[in-house]
């Protein structure tokens, strides 16, 4: 490029550079103007996130303390009398979904097993998985008529699947089942744990 080009792009370069500083000069503090701004903030109360002064509860928040005597979930004490293992933790679970290895590893059932047990279990099983598993676990279900790939629990592939990987797929899900984790909770899956053993047994 010749010297004289030179001189005459550089002067182009600095006008566009001092264009761009003007352009530039914005109150990062002014959002500018909203179309339609009840498409972007939510109308109804959100937990996490709040817009304006809620003119209902004390203090303008909506966030609520817990109602005196509220019960944290760590400290949901279990009791089931005789042969109750239940640790205080019982309520929370934290192994993470793809972890399933651990859940066969270091899982054992709290609750322990007696005809009352087994009976609130049956209950909560045919509530919520013997649509698909059917009544004897045989994957014969109504439900398994059109969704497809419902085993049968007492089949060689599936009878000796252990009570931390059956606890694990009920919270969890697995590949064409779906979680129950947020339907059930842990002192009612594990009660169905029981019962999925016993018709693992085929009886
Ligand atoms: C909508 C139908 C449906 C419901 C409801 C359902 N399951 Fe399943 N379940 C399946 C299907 C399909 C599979 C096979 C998953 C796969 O491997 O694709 C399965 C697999 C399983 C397995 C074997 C997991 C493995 O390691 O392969 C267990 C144990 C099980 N379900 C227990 C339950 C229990 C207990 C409930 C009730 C809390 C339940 N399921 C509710 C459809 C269902």
């Amino acid at each position: 490029m010749k010297l004289k080009n030179i001189y005459k792009y550089s002067g182009t370069l600095i006008v566009m550079v001092m264009l761009a500083m003007v352009s530039c000069d914005r109150d990062p503090n002014n959002p500018g103007k909203e179309y339609a701004p009840n498409m972007y903030l939510p109308v109804g109360y959100e937990p996490y996130k709040q817009e304006k002064p809620n003119p209902v509860n004390p203090m303008g928040l909506t966030m609520r303390l817990p109602v005196e005597g509220t019960v944290a979930r760590r400290n949901y004490k279990t009791s089931f009398g005789d042969g109750d293992s239940a640790q205080v933790d019982l309520m929370v679970y934290n192994i993470p979904a793809d972890s399933i290895e651990i859940a066969e590893k270091v899982l054992k059932n709290p609750v322990p097993l007696n005809d009352k047990t087994l009976a609130e279990g049956k209950v909560m099983y045919e509530r919520y998985c013997q649509h698909c598993h059917g009544a004897s676990g045989a994957g014969d279900g109504k439900v398994a008529a059109m969704y497809k790939g419902v085993p049968n629990y007492a089949s060689d592939a599936y009878k000796n699947l252990n009570e931390g990987h059956i606890f694990h797929v009920i919270t969890h899900g697995k590949a064409r089942m779906w979680p129950h984790g947020s339907q059930i909770n842990p002192e009612e899956r594990w009660k169905i744990v029981h019962y999925v053993q016993k018709l693992q047994k085929g009886a």
